[in-house]
């Protein structure tokens, strides 16, 4: 049984993961902690805490709730999802990606290794798993290798040169203290509860709306689809069988341009719409309740600012060490990524109306010395 602080659960990964791990390991003790921000939706729980699983609203940056959560509930593992995720608002506003990525992440390993290692109660067999991106290798051109574990960093962007800030503080943790630590870096995921900022559940809304669908540049940029639970998957393996102090790639080895997969979800939309009076009375914007196609929604518009060109994982290491294999195909995780917002829309709705805010509200109001 492991006693696990995950940080950053309240977010589409880390929820995800949480979910996996409640049906796999149900006698595992989870401490999610979250700090709620635009991207935290205490939603992305419902169903899952319980005495066995509870939800902290703070900030990593709290080294010393840090600290208390680590001695009183006994944790002996960490999963660290907790970050600013998004590129384009790495672009606009830096400052929080520095904050949250890499003074967050020191903090937890400044907390992590007074609890595990310094104090008198050492936890010997603690773990300190790290989640990172593909994004902190770089852009690769059409014909380059897929990004190895030795593949230098090269991060173009403010989001990837704080996540690989943070990489390299994880490591040193390792190197200097002898923390036992892992990192994955991982390629672009999609699946349930994925905040509609990101571009699949953003076109899937935008086409149910009838609102355009803004591709940036040529829309040639390529990257490698994940289904999220895939990614769970991946994080487990490693945590289980991971060598400490090890780095794991992990993708899909599913390279799509942004402009093919647009239009492959303008298609199923199309597809779903027709002789489907529900939903076309439920979408009445939408094109194909119009009689029209999708992709008529499609615009270009200006690029994003360093947008790197394309990412693709080789994922021989954790496929080769650990057994790693993807268990959903492209075909069918798209499909059920369309179902769960087809069938989800009190989950959007909340957050495209801003009303999710109440809940993450409500979480923040409660008096965080309760649950240490
Ligand atoms: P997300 O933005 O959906 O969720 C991030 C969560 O972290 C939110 O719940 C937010 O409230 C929380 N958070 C932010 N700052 C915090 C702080 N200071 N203290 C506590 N909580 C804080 O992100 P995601 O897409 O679920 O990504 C999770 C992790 O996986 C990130 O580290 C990201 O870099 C990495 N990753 C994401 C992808 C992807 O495709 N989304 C791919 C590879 C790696
Ligand atoms: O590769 C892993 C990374 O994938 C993660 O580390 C990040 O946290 C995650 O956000 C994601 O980053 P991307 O920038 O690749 O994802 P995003 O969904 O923002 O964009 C995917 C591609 O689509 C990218 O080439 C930009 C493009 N795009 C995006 C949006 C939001 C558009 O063309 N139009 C859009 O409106």
């Amino acid at each position: 049984m492991r006693n696990m602080l995950v940080t950053g659960a309240a977010g589409f990964i880390g929820a995800n993961f949480v979910r996996y791990c409640r049906e796999q390991y149900p006698q595992d003790n989870i401490v999610v902690v979250d700090a709620l921000t635009y991207a935290g939706n205490p939603h992305n729980l419902d169903g899952v805490i319980n005495e066995h699983c509870t939800l902290v609203a703070a900030d990593i940056n709290d080294t010393e709730l840090m600290m208390t959560l680590l001695r009183e509930k006994k944790l002996d593992t960490i999963v660290h999802f907790a970050a600013e995720s998004h590129v384009d608002r790495s672009i606009t506003g830096p400052d929080a990606f520095i904050e949250a990525n890499i003074m967050g992440t020191y903090s937890l390993l400044k907390a992590a290794r007074q609890v595990w290692q310094i104090e008198e109660q050492a936890v010997e067999n603690h773990h300190f798993h790290h989640v990172s991106t593909d994004e902190v290798y770089g852009t690769l051109g059409s014909d380059d290798p897929a990004f190895t574990e030795e593949t230098p960093y090269a991060p173009n962007s403010p989001y990837s040169a704080s996540k690989a800030s943070s990489d390299f503080l994880v490591r040193s943790y390792h190197h200097t203290y002898g923390m036992n630590v892992t990192t994955s870096n991982c390629s672009n995921n999609y699946g349930p509860y994925h905040f509609p900022e990101k571009l699949i559940p953003l076109v899937i809304l935008n086409i149910l709306h009838g609102k355009s669908l803004p591709i940036y540049g040529d829309g040639k940029n390529i990257r490698d689809w994940l289904y999220v639970e895939d990614h769970a998957q991946g994080i487990d393996l490693v945590l289980r069988e991971g060598r400490v102090g090890e780095t794991y790639n992990v993708g899909g080895c599913n390279e799509w341009t942004n402009i093919d997969i647009v239009k492959l979800i303008c298609s199923l939309i199309d597809k779903r719409f027709t002789g489907n009076a529900d939903l076309r009375n439920t979408y009445p914007a939408c094109p194909a309740s119009q009689g029209e196609e999708c992709d008529s929604l499609i615009t270009y518009v200006t690029d994003r600012a360093g947008h790197d060109f394309r990412y693709a994982i080789d994922t021989d290491k954790i496929r080769k060490e650990l057994g790693y294999e993807p268990k959903v195909t492209f075909e069918v995780g798209i499909e059920k990524t369309l179902d769960w917002y087809l069938e989800n829309p009190q989950w959007w709705q909340a957050v495209l109306d801003g009303s999710y805010r109440d809940s993450a509200d409500a979480a923040k109001d409660k008096d965080v010395s309760d649950a240490a």
